[in-house]
């Protein structure tokens, strides 16, 4: 509970990039994390992007083995604060907190030492300029295994809607990050999955590798 009131507390301060009054339900966790849950027998390396609260975190947490690799990327250091505090209080947080490290930039400045297997992002992709959707979702994609699997949620049916009311240029900036995720959903989607209990609704779109075709 005090982690929702934060993360309510962060949405009225830090709308744009937090972009969501609540954390993801356990619903929408468990279809994020659906291809981590199918993983193959061997370490795997995940990156989570915009872990929040760790409402996802936490059921990624629990499907890590001995050898595989965790990194998180948040910018909001309130949001990092409470991540820190679980892998070192929270029993199933700790059990991997060694193979585990939050790390505190935006995604378009982290640089990974390898590629992940799993990508699990919960960025308010709506709330960005379109060139910086453009750069964080080409960066995700090229940060993949050429067998990996990237998972993103988006809202429901957000960007018809916002499409169409409010100011000129705001429409135009959502009617081109429609264009450029649905050219990217087109081309490397593997799955989509509908999630009703959660608020508001949303979809989880699992893209390969760009290669992988
Ligand atoms: C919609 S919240 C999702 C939180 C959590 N994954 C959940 O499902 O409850 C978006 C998160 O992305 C983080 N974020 C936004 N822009 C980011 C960026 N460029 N790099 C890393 N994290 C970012 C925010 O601080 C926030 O924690």
């Amino acid at each position: 509970m005090r982690d929702t009131l934060e993360f309510f507390r962060q949405f009225r301060q830090r709308f744009e990039t937090t972009g969501a009054v609540a954390p993801s339900s356990r619903f929408l966790a468990s279809a994020m994390t659906r291809h981590l849950r199918h993983r193959p027998n061997r370490p795997v390396r995940v990156l989570e992007v915009g872990p929040g609260t760790g409402a996802v975190t936490n059921h990624i947490v629990r499907l890590l083995r001995d050898g595989d690799r965790f990194d998180l990327v948040e910018l909001n250091e309130s949001f990092a604060g409470i991540l820190n505090r679980r892998f070192s209080n929270d029993p199933a947080w700790q059990s991997v907190a060694s193979q585990s490290k939050v790390h505190v930039c935006p995604i378009q400045e982290f640089k990974p030492d390898g590629p992940y297997d799993f990508i699990i992002s919960g960025l308010p992709f709506n709330n960005f300029p379109c060139a910086l959707v453009e750069d964080i979702l080409g960066t995700c994609l090229t940060m993949l295994h050429p067998d990996g699997i990237l998972s993103m949620f988006e809202y429901m049916y957000v960007r018809p809607v916002r499409g169409f009311v409010g100011k000129r240029a705001e429409r135009e900036r959502i009617r081109k990050i429609e264009s450029i995720l649905q050219t990217a959903f087109q081309k490397h989607r593997v799955r989509r999955d509908w999630v009703f209990v959660n608020i508001p609704p949303a979809w989880v779109q699992h893209l390969k590798h760009p290669a992988a075709e």
